[in-house]
């Protein structure tokens, strides 16, 4: 059994908007990180999956709740524990061409982070650069190019390498294959299984596509405006209960013609986070709703063994 390296507890965010409104970006999440495992965390555009783990991150404070990493609340670090904690938990964006500078050359990016630390010198960039482009399965060679000329799969790699510079216990993927076309994702997600294999890292994985999640996924967290829905092992994805997370698995995209068939489309609109309905958030798209769920927001529960669901009619 694995330990648990990170517990998220109770995290709020809103953002306060025009008008003295608030914007309810997280909702009282809760989730237990289990060491040398993938949490996958899924769910539409603008459900709260970046707000999340930025709060995680430390890169915004919560409206309320706790992050405990190593037996301390990250959220309150200051100062130089906080960059000394930017250590263990590093972060693969969706675009890394928009977080390298174009005039770096790639043995400058990948070892930014252990200059900033101070644990390397500058002689031995370039060494140390192709040691971790061969980790990630590029040619060494590649230290002196720039990042504009090199393919998409190469930048995200790159970007991988640079996040495993610190040899961090944690890290944290948003969209990271979201912009690559299928094989390439594919490559990146076996890559990133063997280095999990390899050297023990906890994922945080954030992606809309929940079939890539299920595949390499050990927990999988349904993300609706706001609010964890479902909560469920990877391999158990199938017996999801929560109407939200059957409708995204019944969406899924078959390459067998035959299991097409049975695909449905979610239909009706998200709700706004400036305006949230009274009930359920997702009541205005289930098909199986009920007056309590226009009545009375469901918590999540322990539907079996490890599986959390909020939905009355569960
Ligand atoms: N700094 C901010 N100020 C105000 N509102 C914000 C801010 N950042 C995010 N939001 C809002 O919070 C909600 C959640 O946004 P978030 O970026 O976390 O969604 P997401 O699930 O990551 O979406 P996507 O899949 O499109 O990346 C959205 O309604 C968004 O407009
Ligand atoms: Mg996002």
């Amino acid at each position: 059994m694995s330990e648990t390296i990170m517990q998220v507890k109770h995290i709020t965010k809103k953002f306060p908007v025009s008008g003295n409104k608030f914007l309810m970006a997280c909702d009282d999440i809760n989730l237990t990180i289990k060491s040398g495992q993938t949490v996958g965390i899924v769910g539409e555009s603008g459900c709260g999956k970046s707000t999340l783990v930025k709060t995680i991150l430390n890169m915004h404070a919560p409206t309320s709740g706790e992050v405990i990493f190593h037996e301390k609340d990250i959220t309150k670090l200051k100062g130089e524990a906080k960059r000394q904690n930017c250590r263990n938990i590093q972060m693969v964006f969706q675009d890394p061409t928009a977080a390298f500078d174009p005039k770096m050359k790639i043995a400058d990016i990948i070892c930014e982070p252990l200059l900033n630390f101070n644990l390397i010198k500058k002689s031995q960039i370039k060494q140390k650069a192709r040691e971790l482009l061969e980790l990630v399965e590029l040619p060494a060679d590649l230290v002196d190019r720039y990042p504009n000329n090199m393919s998409g799969g190469q930048r995200q790699r790159v970007a991988i390498a640079r996040a495993l510079a610190l040899e961090p216990e944690i890290i944290v993927c948003d969209e990271a294959t979201s912009a690559l076309d299928v094989s390439v994702q594919a490559k990146i997600i076996e890559l990133l299984v063997r280095l999990q294999r390899e050297k023990n890292i906890t994922y945080i994985f954030i992606c809309h596509d929940l079939a890539l999640v299920s595949l390499f996924s050990h927990r999988i967290a349904v993300m609706y405006l706001g609010n964890i829905v479902e909560k469920i092992d990877g391999d158990k994805l199938q017996q999801a209960q929560h109407p939200y997370t059957q409708a995204l698995l019944r969406s899924i995209f078959y390459v067998d013609e035959e299991k097409n068939k049975n695909i449905e489309t979610l239909t009706g609109e998200i709700p706004s986070p400036l305006d949230l309905p009274i009930g359920c958030p997702f009541q205005n798209r289930c098909k199986y709703c009920k007056d309590i769920c226009k009545q009375t927001k469901p918590q999540l529960e322990e539907v079996s063994s490890n599986h959390f669901v909020a939905c009355h009619l569960v």
